[in-house]
């Protein structure tokens, strides 16, 4: 009876129900969602706004017991941390069959590098620069999760960090604002594919919002306070991005900003978010984030936390039960208006209408489609790909590649074997008996070889009771293939560190081996950059490989052998020392740059101003030329660009991928400006002896900024204009930018003499 009643319900209403909303809107999705939300009580409103996780994984501080009761209590809106189209349908059931509206569930997971089939950790993924790549990598993600049962991922995380101390810098796309930008549209088109009404979509949820990354002292949940520029200048672009590639959701941040916890922060949710950027989508907060609010002491009790959260423009609760509880009886006394709830309910239920579940609320729940989409072979080709792009070689001194007739290989140290750590911190349903291991990976590869294995030590304790049987077997090895870093849970949520050197007795075996005399390539695998300077200047190869997902041995594999010739960048900066940090490419020149001759410079006593490796640094197995930077002027009336153009050149015995950078740098503003930033980048790939003019053109948009007076536009004036491999090997020409002060706001860009 009651299911036959609620499509009965929602007709007549759809026909009869006329309210002002829909009507002015005239979206026949408006006047579905008003139809619900005349039937609902203001407790199953609050239903609506409640998200809460089952107990098949935990990425929390808390958990409920009972979430099935209250899901039958109609007291829940969506459930995550349950996926499987069996499980899914079970919970459905539940809430569609036993409720008294049967309003469907939404079902939400960190699907954050992959579902089951896991890539590499987004930081390993930005360093391939290869968006089609990324893409393609959130596609297949929600190929596999909307198979499994899953509506929504709380994924892209676009938090720009400029602090490796974080543990969350591997979640995202690194420091760059541009790149994060370019990365976070990416991975919205790859999970939304056509839309979200689409069965093999999921909406995707940009997280979090806002300036999570720029946490005092690296350390997780802790304190944001930063200027409104560079908030919008450098944290809010990729949250915009992502918005504008059409997100469906997006997720506050745990930490306060300028003193209002981005959990009921109405600057950003209302007045930037909605009002200035147009976001139509719902917003979630995270993980029990109202309740921490009284931790944080901007509310005195749970009902003000409630209320606070929603007036701010926030409409969902994950985990708290705040707006279960105390929203009801909010509205009962006035506190919360009946309007904005029903502003917050019908953002939730318009997503559930788009995805179709009024219509079939178990379309994403069938196990035929789970069992025959998950696993695909071409989903493991995939990753392999985007892996092997992702890997950084750091340092060659001829070492590499190897050759696959070598006789003997000493694999050593503490993650070689280990398949759990390759897939990183957030696989989510990955599991890790699942991954090839580096070992394997190089087995595989050279089958004829003795491959050898050794510990040497563990990951983070101090003893080296292990290393002499490491040292034995490096001696019977023709090359040392070292495999060192962070064990996966080092990095992620809640894992800042505050020293960023190799772990336990890792760098003490490192060191061991290598007085053995034996050719040494070291193998990292970790969630942030490193401090590893001794390494860099003693061991003839240093590859960054991150954690590369399901395939990580086998691409690993790829390129020591050279059936992969290594093209990833740096999305982030290796700090010399953690002293360093925070340390970033884009910094400002201050008024005392630091001079080796003079004492009263901006520098350190004991340690260099330079990072190891720079922000988009990455070598190749062969070498690229860069020749010099030529511009001319665009044709102002029309596009007013300016071209910019260097040829590349393989000089080298093989092909091979070149991220080719231009950067930028204001050389006067109303306001200081960096000495440098990423305003293009363009991938070339080139055959021994072959070369590319690389045309890039700049735009005044490109050299906008938010000015002194906080509006956004360009300045008169003269810039510097950067081409090269990363962001401290460039070619460099200036140009100038000119107001001929017409009526029309005209810039004439004029390049100088000479370089017409
Ligand atoms: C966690 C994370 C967030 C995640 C959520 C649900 O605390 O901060 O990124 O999506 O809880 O697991």
């Amino acid at each position: 009876m009651k299911k036959l009643l609620i499509p009965f319900l929602f007709c007549t209403l759809l026909v009869s129900c006329n309210t002002e909303r829909s009507a002015r809107s005239g979206d026949p999705i408006d006047r579905r969602v008003d139809s619900v939300l005349q039937l609902m009580t203001v407790e199953e409103k609050a239903g609506q706004l409640t998200l809460y996780t089952s107990d098949w994984d935990v990425t929390g501080p808390s958990i409920r017991a009972g979430y099935k009761e209250d899901i039958k209590a109609g007291k829940v809106g969506a459930v995550f941390n349950a996926y499987g189209a069996k499980y899914t349908r079970e919970l459905q059931e539940i809430a569609v069959k036993e409720t008294r509206l049967g309003i469907p569930l939404l079902f939400g997971y960190d699907v954050i590098h992959g579902h089951k089939t896991i890539f590499p950790i987004p930081l390993g993924e930005a360093s391939s620069w290869d968006l089609e790549a990324i893409e393609k990598s959130a596609r297949i993600a929600a190929e596999e999760a909307s198979a499994d049962g899953l509506h929504w991922t709380f994924a892209p995380m676009v938090d720009i960090s400029r602090d490796p101390r974080w543990g969350r810098v591997m979640e995202g796309a690194g420091e760059d604002t541009y790149l994060g930008s370019l990365i976070g549209a990416a991975r919205v088109k790859g999970f939304q594919g056509n839309g979200i009404s689409e069965i093999n979509s999921v909406a995707a949820c940009v997280k979090h919002f806002a300036a999570y990354g720029g946490s005092q002292a690296g350390r997780d949940y802790h304190t944001v306070d930063m200027s409104d520029r560079v908030l919008r200048e450098v944290y809010l672009p990729p949250y915009k991005a992502a918005v504008d590639a059409g997100a469906a959701t997006v997720m506050t941040s745990f930490n306060e900003l300028d003193g209002t916890p981005a959990t009921a922060n109405k600057y950003l949710m209302n007045d930037i978010l909605r009002n200035e950027w147009g976001f139509q989508g719902f917003v979630v907060t995270d993980y029990t984030s109202i309740m921490e609010m009284l931790n944080h002491g901007n509310v005195a009790d749970s009902a003000d936390a409630a209320a606070a959260t929603i007036k701010s423009g926030v409409d969902m609760d994950m985990q708290a039960g705040f707006f279960q509880y105390e929203l009801p009886q909010l509205v009962k006394d006035g506190k919360v208006s009946e309007a904005e709830l029903n502003t917050a309910v019908s953002r939730v239920l318009r997503i559930k209408f788009q995805m179709g579940l009024f219509d079939d609320p178990y379309r994403y729940s069938d196990e035929q489609r789970e069992k025959s989409t998950i696993g695909k072979p071409e989903f493991k080709a995939a990753s392999r790909d985007v892996a092997r792009k992702s890997i950084v070689l750091l340092k060659n001194s001829g070492v590499l590649p190897l050759s696959k007739s070598v006789k003997t290989i000493a694999v050593i140290g503490p993650l070689g074997k280990s398949k759990l750590d390759m897939i990183g911190a957030w696989s989510a349903a990955g599991k890790g008996d699942s991954a090839v291991s580096i070992l394997d990976g190089i087995k595989a590869k050279v089958p004829s070889a003795r491959v050898l294995y050794a510990k040497g030590c563990n990951v983070n304790d101090d003893s080296t009771k292990y290393f002499a049987e490491a040292v034995s077997i490096a001696r019977l090895a023709d090359v040392v293939i070292m495999s060192v870093g962070e064990a996966a849970w080092m990095s992620g949520e809640a894992a800042s560190r505050g020293i960023l050197d190799l772990p336990g007795a890792q760098q003490k075996l490192v060191e061991e081996i290598h007085k053995t005399g034996k050719p040494v390539v070291v193998l990292l695998s970790n969630g942030r950059p490193l401090t590893i300077p001794w390494i860099d200047k003693n061991i003839p190869a240093v590859v960054e490989t991150w954690y590369l997902g399901t395939q990580a041995g086998h691409a690993i594999a790829d390129v020591l052998f050279g059936d992969y010739n290594p093209s990833g960048k740096l999305p982030v900066t290796f700090p010399y020392s953690v002293g360093q940090v925070p340390i970033f490419y884009s910094a400002k020149n201050t008024g005392r740059p630091r001079d080796p001759n003079n004492k009263y410079t901006s520098k350190y006593l004991d340690i260099p101003n330079e990072p190891l490796y720079p922000f988009g640094y990455g070598l190749s197995y062969t070498t690229f030329e860069y020749g010099e930077v030529n511009l001319s002027a665009g044709d102002v009336s029309a596009n007013q660009n300016l071209s910019v153009t260097c040829r590349i050149t393989n000089n080298g015995s093989i092909a091979g991928t070149e991220t080719v950078q231009l950067y930028i740098r204001d050389m006067v503003g109303s306001v200081t400006r960096p000495v440098k930033e990423l305003k293009g980048f363009q991938q070339v790939t080139l055959g021994p002896g072959e070369f590319k003019d690389v045309v890039f053109a700049l735009t005044p948009e490109d050299l906008s900024f938010y000015r002194k007076d906080m509006t956004f536009g360009p300045e008169a004036g003269k810039f510097k204009v950067f081409v090269g491999s990363n962001s401290r090997d460039v070619k460099e020409a200036e140009f100038e930018l000119t107001n001929e002060g017409n009526s029309k706001m005209e810039f004439q860009v004029k390049a100088t003499k000479k370089d017409l």
